[in-house]
């Protein structure tokens, strides 16, 4: 296994090129599987996750190219299996994304259960029952969802009762091969969302309401393959805008998008940090010490949860006490057991984390659990006085490319090395 190591105290200077985002990645290469024929992504983020999706594709007899920094291509025109095993969805919640289109396409799909994860139960139950609007039969069996229809998918309204991302995209890639319209109905509205339905419109399908609540699909009876970029990362931009706020320096992120960070980059600023926003980058820099200020966190346009636990570990070393409300997952605080192995004073009261600032952390070896948990720990191990060591880093390079990389080119004193037997 693999550990980072970061000598921390070092302000960053230079220039960060943002890549594509994980979360718009993962449902739009599972759209591919709407429509055979050679599709183009480009920007695609080279990751643990991507190259899960891209196994369980090919396990279903997906054909793929991908030339180093080049765009990825993807045909499914000779689908032979619907199936998602356990050992791959263990991995990766995200391929339940698969079910929809799988659904839409063949008429019957069958995906392992999602476990739960360090974050939460993570149920799929909304998934389930917009599935069934549409005209599937559910049948959950040794573990596995087992989704079929006789015919096509029938255009029919779905209601979330919370907006959920991933779900708001499995509905949209099925309504798209439907027949008749599909109302979405309390819609989630991140931006990977809007990418996703760029996609579909593309592919040859009529939605209405993208970046709104209410989405309407004009279902067809074929798609044809698109061509279409991911969109910047927006969680790795806000991860690195917060590893500068926590280290100090001043850097400029390329190749991002300002308006998918629009409730972090005011609350960057009411702390203290230097903002400037052009159309594709963004100048950070601290040169005051850090205010503290408090966050809950919201779906897409408030605060994002993905954000919480780099949020909570530059106010550790904050000059005020922050309240910190995780409202969206159940179990996201699994970074606060190891910020306080670095010295941070957080108590928390449920869904609830108060941090009080400190002078300064100090470096110790800390344990990632979960993707942007460890990704929290990198911000802190930033600041940190002396070594801080984190095993475990799997969890963080299933969503951050070239982090490594991508630090130490600003100055960082970070390096991988393998765990010592
Ligand atoms: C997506 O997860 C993201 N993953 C998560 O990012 C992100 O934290 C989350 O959205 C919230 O923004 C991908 O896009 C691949 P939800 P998703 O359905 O879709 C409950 C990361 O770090 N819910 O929007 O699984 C759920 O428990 C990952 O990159 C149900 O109850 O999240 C949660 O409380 C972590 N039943 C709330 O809704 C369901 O069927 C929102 O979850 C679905 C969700």
């Amino acid at each position: 296994m693999d550990r980072i190591v970061i000598e921390g105290g070092r302000p960053l200077h230079g220039e960060i090129r943002i890549s594509g985002a994980k979360n718009a990645a993962l449902p739009l290469i599972a759209a591919t599987l709407l429509a055979p024929g050679w599709h183009t992504l480009h920007n695609v983020p080279n990751l643990r996750d991507t190259r899960t999706i891209m196994a369980l594709l090919q396990s279903m007899g997906v054909q793929w190219q991908w030339e180093p920094d080049g765009p990825l291509r993807i045909n499914s025109e000779h689908l032979v299996g619907n199936e998602a095993s356990y050992d791959l969805v263990k991995t990766m919640r995200a391929s339940i994304l698969v079910l929809g289109p799988l659904v839409a396409r063949l008429g019957c799909a069958r995906v392992s259960l999602p476990g739960g994860c360090a974050i939460g139960a993570r149920p799929i139950d909304f998934h389930l029952r917009g599935l069934e609007k549409l005209g599937c039969t559910i049948d959950l069996q040794d573990g596995y969802v087992a989704a079929r229809i006789d015919g096509r998918l029938q255009g029919n309204t779905v209601t979330f009762d919370i907006p959920s991302v991933t779900g708001t995209e499995n509905i949209l890639m099925a309504a798209a091969l439907a027949e008749g319209d599909t109302v979405i109905k309390n819609a989630a509205r991140e931006p990977e969302i809007g990418n996703l339905i760029d996609m579909l419109i593309l592919m040859g399908c009529a939605i209405e309401g993208c970046g709104t609540d209410t989405l309407v699909v004009h279902g067809m009876r074929e798609l044809r393959p698109a061509e279409i970029a991911i969109i910047p990362d927006r969680i790795e931009t806000g991860t690195y805008l917060m590893a500068v706020g926590a280290a100090g320096g001043e850097v400029v992120l390329r190749n991002c998008n300002p308006e998918h960070l629009p409730s972090l980059l005011e609350k960057l600023q009411a702390v203290g940090l230097e903002i400037e926003c052009g159309a594709d980058f963004i100048r950070v820099a601290r040169s005051a010490p850090l205010q503290s200020a408090d966050i809950t966190t919201m779906p897409f346009p408030g605060f994002p949860t993905d954000l919480q636990a780099q949020f909570m570990a530059l106010m550790s070393i904050s000059t005020g006490v922050a309240v910190i409300h995780e409202n969206i997952f159940e179990n996201r605080f699994m970074h606060v057991a190891e910020l306080r192995r670095l010295g941070a004073e957080i108590r928390v009261d449920g869904h609830t984390a108060i941090v009080t600032g400190v002078d300064r952390l100090h470096g110790a070896q800390v344990m990632a659990t979960d993707l942007r948990a460890s990704a929290s720990l990198v911000v802190a191990g930033l600041a940190a006085e002396g070594s801080t060591i984190i095993s475990r880093i799997y969890h963080l390079e299933r969503g951050y490319a070239d982090l490594v990389a991508k630090l130490a080119g600003v100055g960082a004193a970070i390096r991988k090395e393998k765990e010592p037997s």
